[in-house]
């Protein structure tokens, strides 16, 4: 692979063509209204400054229902008043002719603002968990439906704000996972025990996202993002022979891309495969959807060499730290690419609330960004 084909225009199953083959990663860019998650001039301000960092821009997590809020900044898409600010979003980010995808998100268990909020946090079941300050309670039948219909919901608003497509958060223990993990799935119905029932209610909201999406009337991007292993120590949720199943089943719905969260380096690898997480999953979707790797890629070199690993190539924080990665990368630049948001106040255009959860809460939570202590400039 070589920095051709990285540059090179890329056709998704649903007929939309990217630009290249890098993608800006999903990040909680906490610029939202903290009472109502309506997109701010802040958040606007922020995507604008990157509509040339990649081909395709996945926007921060957005809540697709109140009861899945995880974080005091969030953009919302539970709401139809959300639609006016969403619709600026996708403008700022299409502005330059790239893709507007907005992440789809859950936080099932995690959910500590709208634990605060609703006197309650919702997860598959109701277990004790030592660094939750609530216990979670085991969502209702008609609790797992109405979500299920808020996702859906949620992506006909993406749809009417002009977004090219939505990426469902399957990843980072957020509940569609808590579904798909035994950790976390304690239930003996429908949608816990074996494999297939674990997959039951992350299969139905792609069911109902993709039924919503057929309506759009134009090529509409359904991606899915979620976590190779929930692997810690003795603790097992679920190992990636298990991912694969579940990968399976997204390309054979025909997906637009399989996502693969990781935080540990575009190689990561199961413990004594030779094989990386990348490299497993891509060979099960085999050609029927590209496979999204991501994690650590910060030059030129990185993404080149990330495309060993997967189709398409995702950057977190180096979109945070060069807001024109791609551009800089198609110019013949790449030499110049930020390393260090030091001193870089007001090229990197990050919102207040990004810079403050970076430097407080969110420290040793996480991965670390070069210079945001000493971002001032
Ligand atoms: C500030 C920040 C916020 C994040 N928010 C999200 C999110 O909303 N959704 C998501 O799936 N991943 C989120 N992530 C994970 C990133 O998408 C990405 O997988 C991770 O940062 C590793 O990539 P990197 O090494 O290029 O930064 C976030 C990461 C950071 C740094």
């Amino acid at each position: 692979m070589d920095l051709e084909t990285l540059l090179a225009p890329y056709t998704l199953p649903s007929g939309v063509v990217l630009r290249d083959r890098l993608v800006m990663a999903p990040m909680v860019a906490q610029g939202s209204d903290p009472a109502t998650g309506h997109v701010t001039d802040e958040d606007v301000a922020y995507f604008a400054r990157r509509s040339r960092v990649a081909g395709t821009i996945i926007t921060a997590a957005a809540f697709v229902e109140r009861a899945g809020r995880g974080f005091e900044r969030q953009i919302s898409i539970s709401d139809d008043s959300d639609v006016t600010g969403l619709h600026r979003l996708a403008s700022a980010i299409t502005s330059d002719g790239a893709r507007a995808i907005v992440q789809l998100y859950h936080g099932g268990r995690e959910a500590h603002p709208a634990a605060a909020e609703l006197g309650r946090a919702v997860a598959p079941s109701t277990i004790e968990f030592p660094w939750l300050p609530y216990v979670p309670q085991e969502m209702t039948e008609a609790e797992i439906r109405a979500t299920i219909t808020a996702f859906g919901e949620a992506t006909r608003r993406a749809i009417e704000a002009g977004f090219d497509g939505v990426e469902i958060h399957g990843a980072n223990h957020y509940l569609l996972q808590q579904f798909f993990s035994t950790f976390s799935n304690h239930r003996t119905d429908a949608w816990g025990g074996d494999l297939e029932r674990r997959m039951a209610f992350p299969l139905a909201v792609v069911d109902e996202v993709q039924r919503v999406a057929a309506t759009a009337g134009r090529p509409f991007v359904v991606g899915y993002r979620l976590c190779a292993d929930e692997v810690h120590g003795e603790t097992v949720g679920y190992t990636v022979e298990d991912t694969a199943v579940l990968a399976d089943r997204l390309a054979a719905r025909g997906v637009d891309y399989v996502h693969v969260s990781l935080f540990t380096g575009y190689t990561t690898a199961p413990e004594g495969s030779e094989r990386s997480h990348g490299q497993i999953l891509r060979d099960v979707v085999a050609g029927r959807c590209p496979l999204i790797i991501v994690s650590e890629v910060f030059t030129q070199h990185d993404a080149v060499r990330a495309l060993e690993h997967g189709d398409l190539v995702a950057i977190g924080r180096a979109a945070l730290v060069e807001p024109e990665f791609a551009a800089k990368l198609a110019a013949g630049r790449a030499d110049e690419v930020a390393t260090t948001v030091k001193g870089r106040k007001d090229d990197v255009v990050l919102p207040a609330g990004l810079v403050e959860w970076y430097r407080t809460t969110g420290k040793g939570l996480l991965p670390p960004l070069e210079g945001i202590d000493e971002l001032e400039g």
